[in-house]
């Protein structure tokens, strides 16, 4: 059995006490910071850039996993390397208007682990030819651009499809994820689990993550 990872997204954390934050969920047990780059093209909302993500970098140690809702990110992963992170994910729709074998190979040529994401729309089939050279899979269980939204239990059948294929590989989940929906998770083969609001907008952060962990 492979050790659950927690990684908080700070999209829902407060942002006027990000320093605060940041040592909170540390210190409550998070093992990865998980960072949600918007360009208000891929997706409908606009977030954050390499600037705030090469702050978050100078106030933890944790590995730094920068998800990437943007298009072109192949222009901008460099940035991303540049400012600390350790791992990229980027998009596997047309959309996203980049060649995604050489992102993926642009990304581990510059030393981070490679992921690769796809929407609640988006049918596995357009993963499975990248699933043996990935690092990490990523499947969005809420359509991508706010935090908050309701957890998409359809999307399981994508989870347990890629643990079936490739049983090394780490499967993240991604939009409303709670203590249940965690389990749910969990139970169909993925191993982190990405959450903003289940953690930042609870009192006791140490307890929101055990509980994701199912402790
Ligand atoms: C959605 C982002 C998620 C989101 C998760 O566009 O990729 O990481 O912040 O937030 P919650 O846990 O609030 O659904
Ligand atoms: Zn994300």
């Amino acid at each position: 059995m492979q050790r659950i990872i927690v990684a908080p997204s700070i999209l829902a954390a407060d942002f006027s006490r990000l320093g605060d934050e940041i040592d909170r969920v540390e210190a409550a047990g998070a093992d990865w910071i998980h960072c949600d780059i918007m360009d208000g093209h891929f997706v409908d909302n606009i977030s954050f850039g390499p600037e705030i993500v090469g702050i978050v970098r100078g106030l933890t140690n944790l590995p730094l996993d920068v998800h990437l809702m943007i298009e072109h990110a192949d222009h901008y992963v460099p940035r991303f390397v540049k400012a600390g992170a350790n791992s990229i994910t980027v998009h596997v729709e047309p959309e996203a208007k980049h060649d995604v074998a050489k992102t993926l190979q642009q990304i581990r040529d510059s030393g981070c682990r490679a992921g690769l994401t796809l929407n609640p729309e988006t049918p596995f089939d357009l993963i499975e030819p990248f699933i043996h050279k990935l690092d990490i899979l990523l499947i969005m269980t809420v359509h991508p651009g706010f935090g908050g939204q309701p957890f998409r239990a359809d999307q399981m059948p994508k989870v347990t499809r890629a643990r079936s294929l490739n049983r090394k590989i780490d499967i993240e989940v991604d939009g409303g994820i709670n203590a249940e929906t965690a389990g749910v998770s969990i139970k169909n083969g993925a191993n982190v689990l990405v959450a903003g609001t289940s953690i930042f907008h609870a009192k006791d952060y140490a307890k929101a993550i055990r509980e994701l962990r199912g402790e």
